[in-house]
């Protein structure tokens, strides 16, 4: 199976050998419970590195108080395997210990970007996302990262901050990945009951109207308004469903060219987000 190491140290020691041979690194981060959506990540870092490291962290800065950190699913054993098969070269999985040792008292905070979306139901996630990437990044040192759109805001709070702060190492967005009813993988989706499985693809289908809608000339507000209604009336708890631009993020109302159609719901006791990009006209 995957070579697999622990702790920093032995992390570079790997990367250092690849270096000395002249070989590119891409790293894939990963919470583990892994789908098919990494999976398309690793593929991904594949095309773009001679080596391709995973790292597997469930971070407990990015989860929220009553969130589902002890209840993640965790089976490294079946992660190493599914990675192994895929092409990645090495796993790094540390422990909590190696990761913020104790006195650890230091961390990352993007603002703007992180302030209303999913950053304004998950106060303190997009930090604790924005502090492990960071550490991702300066412990392993690669020349690319890889992360998917499916989390769209990550994706650019990550851009962010490696830009502020000069962190050299280039970031790529990979496509999301869904189930053949449109529903984006999760290793949330684990956690719905088989009702709640068969109506969460509602979610895809909802918001790919609202890009079509745009697509002809509706209105932002007034598209997003109508999906709102839809999901509630069938049965999701709606967080949200926004217009935005899709590099800022900023909100959008009236007609629009180019955008992203961003919602996060709750169906039961699992929180489901999905985007789509509305092609500029
Ligand atoms: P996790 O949820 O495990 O996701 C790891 C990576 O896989 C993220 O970049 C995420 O966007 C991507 N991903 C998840 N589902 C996907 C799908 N259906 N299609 C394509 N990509 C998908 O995101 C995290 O972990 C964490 O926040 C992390 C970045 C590792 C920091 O802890």
């Amino acid at each position: 199976s995957i070579d697999t190491v622990r702790t920093v140290h032995d992390l570079r020691t790997r990367v250092a050998a690849w270096r000395e041979a002249g070989e590119t690194v891409a790293l894939v981060p990963t919470m583990g419970a892994i789908h098919a959506g990494h999976l398309s990540l690793v593929t991904l870092a594949n095309s773009l590195a001679d080596r391709v490291v995973t790292s597997l962290f469930v971070n407990p800065l990015q989860f929220g108080p009553r969130e589902d950190f002890h209840a993640y699913p965790r089976d490294e054993a079946r992660d190493a395997a599914a990675l192994s098969d895929a092409g990645s070269d090495l796993l790094y999985a540390p422990d909590a210990g190696e990761m913020y040792p104790p006195g650890f008292s230091t961390k990352v905070s993007v603002s703007d970007l992180t302030e209303d979306l999913c950053g304004a139901s998950r106060p303190n996630h997009f930090d604790g996302v924005a502090t492990v990437v960071t550490k991702l990044l300066l412990q392993c040192a690669p020349d690319k990262a890889i992360f998917g759109e499916k989390d769209y805001q990550q994706l650019l709070v990550i851009k962010r901050f490696v830009r502020d702060l000069n962190i050299p190492v280039e970031i790529v967005g990979g496509a999301i990945v869904r189930e053949a009813d449109g529903l984006a993988l999760s290793s949330r989706n684990a956690y719905l009951s088989p009702a709640e499985r068969t109506i969460a693809p509602v979610l895809h289908q909802t918001i790919c109207q609202v890009a079509d809608d745009l697509a002809k000339g509706r209105g932002a507000d007034d598209a997003s308004e109508a999906a709102r209604f839809k999901l509630e009336s069938e049965g999701f708890r709606v967080d949200y469903v926004a217009v935005r631009d899709p590099e800022t993020l900023k909100p959008l109302h009236g007609p629009v060219t180019a955008a992203r159609v961003l919602a996060a719901v709750h169906l039961g006791k699992t929180r489901l987000i999905d985007n789509v990009p509305v092609p500029a006209r």
